[in-house]
């Protein structure tokens, strides 16, 4: 018994194979069954003909439930029609499991269902899809520091204070004693790279985020490389080299995965350098200006349009749904296209009531505070390349970022705004290495100087100008991949209310 992965059968044509799989669909005509097989690596129709040799398991085949496991043995036979380009004749049948009443069939199913099944959910063709492009992402992650000359440093998870913004800490009772679930692995690299220079941070972090938007999650995977004798546009450098080398690797391994979810590929491939670099100064202007007045009145008209279109389509499919004499088969699609409608329309809806909403905050952004997410939504789209943005109001941003020499005012940091209307990918700075101003940033925050004697140390010790930045991999992969929702982006979703399976 030869056993081959989907992905291989080319190598195969004219040979007898085995595929070790679960049935992903199953139609028969009476006379032959199509079993649409998937084995992890791709799918494969694979042909049960009635004949005296498949007479044994061919009424098998035409009752197996969806997501059996199954061994099938066939000759494999090149077809371009055929989903993967091959087809197998089948010649023998093995069931190692049985599957029964599967729970996510074809027909739609509302996100609430799906996420509670994710256990399942995500053999579904459309989370393969995006996991795999995941798995690439942080591989080109951890290759891009390891062949720049970056030492990996793993830190710690249960942290003694606050990282970034004490609001959102995870407390954890560590024997009695208080701690916090890191929020970021930065101030421990910090004192990395003055042992070895570059360094990087890749692992799990966590935030008690209290709102559900499709840009938040609890548990995340961040990235933190930190080099010492870096500026500012040292690490703007670095972090505008990294996006690029991750998109030409998915453009390179996943064009398919990426055609399949439906991505402007046209996009992606317009990520290269230079990126656009605007002060925080810029973006308040660009907000309060007739560019984004425009923008949103522009979405506005073609979304209100679209919801009448869409309302309009909606009623002509349910009367036809309703109608009689139509087949089951044209029952189910139009089902389907009416779930898709629908969901469409409540998106539509959604967006239609927060765009007056998001004008008024653009029209009236404080130039002495935060960008939120529909501002950067904003500045990203009318943007075609990613954008960095720089030097916000010190206020609103953490303790450790440096103040910038020429406007005490405001900071040495970045954010880089994906294209698409992606908003915030990565999240960096220069980072304070006098120690008066960093002490006074600390009191300033109403933090307690005694948890950071160590990360104070690290300015009493040969200080010396440093920064990095954070990419977040869920947010990059939303992007990458055109994603609506976080949530599709890593295997089991952490959220406020969400933490099954
Ligand atoms: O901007 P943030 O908060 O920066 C830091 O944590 C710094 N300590 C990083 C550094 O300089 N070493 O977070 C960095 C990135 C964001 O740009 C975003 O991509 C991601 O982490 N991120 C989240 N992703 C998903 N859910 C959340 N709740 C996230 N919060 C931040
Ligand atoms: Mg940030």
């Amino acid at each position: 018994m030869t056993i081959s992965h989907i992905k291989d059968l080319h190598h195969n044509v004219g040979k007898t194979v085995t595929l070790q799989g679960w049935l992903y669909n199953r139609r028969d005509s009476g006379k032959i069954a199509f079993l649409v097989l998937r084995d992890g690596t791709g799918l494969c129709q694979c042909v049960v003909a009635k004949n005296e040799q498949t007479e044994p398991f061919f009424e098998t085949a035409r009752r197996l439930g969806q997501e059996s496991s199954l061994r099938v043995t066939g000759v494999v036979r090149a077809n371009e029609k055929q989903i993967g380009g091959h087809e197998l004749d089948v010649t023998g049948l093995e069931v190692v499991g049985e599957s029964v009443d599967y729970p996510i069939t074809p027909k739609p199913h509302g996100i609430e269902f799906l996420m509670k099944n994710r256990h399942l959910h995500f053999r579904s063709r459309r989370q393969w899809h995006i996991l795999r492009v995941r798995a690439t992402l942080v591989d080109e992650i951890r290759g891009y520091f390891n062949r720049n000359g970056y030492t990996l440093i793993d830190t710690p998870i249960f942290a003694p204070a606050a990282g970034e913004g004490a609001q959102t800490l995870f407390t954890v009772d560590y024997f009695g004693e208080p701690v916090y679930l890191a929020q970021t692995g930065q101030l421990y690299v910090e004192a990395a790279c003055m042992a070895f220079g570059k360094v990087y941070c890749f692992g799990p972090t966590f935030r008690a985020e209290k709102s559900k938007t499709r840009r938040h999650l609890t548990e995340f995977w961040m990235v933190e490389p930190e080099i010492a004798y870096a500026d500012l546009n040292g690490v703007i450098d670095v972090a505008e080299d990294f996006i690029c080398s991750i998109v030409r690797r998915v453009l390179r391994d996943h064009r398919a995965d990426l055609e399949f979810l439906g991505r402007d590929i046209a996009s992606l491939e317009k990520v290269q350098k230079p990126f656009y670099r605007i002060t925080h100064k810029d973006a308040a202007d660009i907000l309060r200006g007739p560019r984004a007045k425009e923008l949103l009145e522009k979405d506005l008209s073609t979304k209100t349009a679209r919801l009448e279109e869409v309302k309009k389509r909606i009623v002509e499919k349910e009367a036809k749904e309703k109608g009689q004499g139509i087949k089951q088969w044209e029952r189910d699609k139009l089902i389907a296209e009416l779930h898709e409608l629908r969901e469409e329309q409540g998106d539509l809806e959604v967006d239609l009531q927060n765009i007056p909403h998001h004008m008024q905050l653009a029209a009236n952004f404080d130039p002495g505070g935060d960008l939120g997410g529909s501002d950067e939504t904003i500045i990203s789209r009318l943007h075609d390349r990613p954008t960095f943005v720089t030097h916000y109001p010190r206020e609103c941003k953490a303790f450790y970022m440096k103040r910038n020499a020429q406007d005490p005012t405001r900071c040495n940091n970045v954010d880089l705004l994906a294209p698409d209307g992606y908003g915030e990918i990565i999240g960096g700075s220069q980072r304070e290495d006098d120690l008066d101003v960093l002490l006074e940033r600390i009191h300033e925050e109403g933090l307690n100087p005694a948890d950071y004697e160590w990360y104070l140390d690290l300015r009493r010790y040969g200080t010396v100008p440093h920064g990095g930045f954070g990419l977040g991999v869920e947010r990059t992969l939303a992007w990458l991949c055109g994603l609506k929702h976080i949530r599709e982006t890593i295997p089991f979703p952490r959220m406020m209310g969400r933490f099954y399976p």
